[in-house]
């Protein structure tokens, strides 16, 4: 294997050794199977092609300053993608299977879990599709589990420096009643061309608001948003927005470092209130927001003028990192020790 540069890593694909594989046929999930290839061959007719019977997770593993391989929050991923599963009408993956194909994807790629302290660190995509045929729309008979994994760098190039971000009214991301909560690509593919066009705008990533009112900040891009403000940390309540694990834990750190916390609507005229903002995510971690401008009105809010993240983001991202990395206690049960 040539050297990697961990310092110098994208978010992006990574090839490595081997990748899990399971099969769904004659309504049972088969034995886990290992695969080098980076190929899947399928019927012309799958359902994932035609109707987005596609529903993925993403999550990571890191290197403590002790040299293990910490898994973080492993079984929340899993029961979000049988709730992904159920909203699609594919079979749900039994927690140990899933446990399995996840451990079994890091151990036998283990050379490629970044070490500690290069910023890096393995990032697990587990994979759902629908792979029988049908031509009228219905669900599929059969269906493929995959997990493949890789190193990755920081999803926003500017790691925890701050970022710019982008309110759009004239996309929506997710319908309230429709799927934006669950992790399925339709939801990623509706937001492809607002993300792009706040690219080459200049920002990092599209704010989608409510799709039924465009009162209240929804999702920021790939990640949730968040807000402090008087000891605060307030974050959106809303039926179109993906369950984040990364903010379900910064509740919880934000509470134990004596912050208050609200899950509620954030309409867009309180971001002039916040002393700080970010988005949150397993591929964003924590990125403050130092700018957002609504490309509607031409508002802008500021943050962080200096062009550093602010105090309490900071804190947040430390305390979690240092769980992720075994440097704090594993108080709840997050972590998942790679043997
Ligand atoms: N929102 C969207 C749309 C996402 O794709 C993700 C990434 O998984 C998140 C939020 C953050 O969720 P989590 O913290 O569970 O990775
Ligand atoms: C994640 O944070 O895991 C994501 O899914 C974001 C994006 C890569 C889809």
């Amino acid at each position: 294997m040539t050297a990697i540069d961990w310092k110098g890593l994208p978010f992006g694909y990574f090839k490595t050794d081997f990748n899990i594989r399971c099969y769904y046929v004659n309504g049972e999930w088969g034995q886990l199977e290992v695969s080098d290839s980076e190929y899947i061959t399928m019927h012309m007719a799958a359902t994932c092609l035609h109707y987005g019977q596609e529903a993925f997770e993403g999550m990571k593993a890191f290197t403590g300053a002790d040299k293990k391989v910490r898994i973080f929050r492993l079984d929340e991923n899993g029961k979000r993608l049988n709730r992904s599963a159920s909203g699609l009408m594919m079979p749900e993956i039994p927690a140990d299977l899933f446990r399995k194909a996840i451990l079994k994807a890091v151990s036998l790629n283990i050379k490629y879990v970044p070490p500690y302290g290069e910023g890096a660190s393995l990032y697990i995509r587990p994979l759902l599709i629908g792979t029988g045929a049908q031509v009228g729309v219905k669900p599929a008979k059969e269906y493929m589990f995959v997990v493949f994994v890789g190193p990755v760098g920081p999803y926003f190039k500017e790691g925890f420096s701050p970022v710019r971000m982008q309110i759009v009214k004239d996309y929506d991301r997710a319908a309230p009643l429709g799927t934006g909560s669950i992790k399925v690509g339709g939801n990623y593919a509706a937001s492809l061309r607002a993300s792009e066009r706040a690219h080459d705008e200049g920002y990092s990533s599209a704010i989608f608001l409510d799709a039924k009112e465009k009162k209240y900040i929804d999702e920021a891009g790939p990640a949730n948003f968040f807000g402090i403000k008087n000891n605060t940390y307030v974050t959106p309540q809303s039926v179109s927005i993906l369950p984040s694990i990364t903010n379900m834990s910064l509740r919880v750190i934000a509470e134990e470092m004596g912050m208050k916390v609200e899950q509620r609507h954030i309409p867009v005229e309180e971001l002039a209130e916040f002393e700080e903002v970010g988005a949150c995510g397993t591929a964003a971690v924590i990125s403050p927001i130092c700018k957002i401008v609504d490309r509607e009105t031409g508002k802008e809010f500021i943050y962080c003028k200096d062009g550093k993240a602010g105090p309490v983001s900071e804190k947040l991202y430390n305390k979690l990192k240092g769980i992720q990395e075994g440097l704090e206690p594993d108080k709840y049960g997050w972590i998942t020790v790679v043997e």
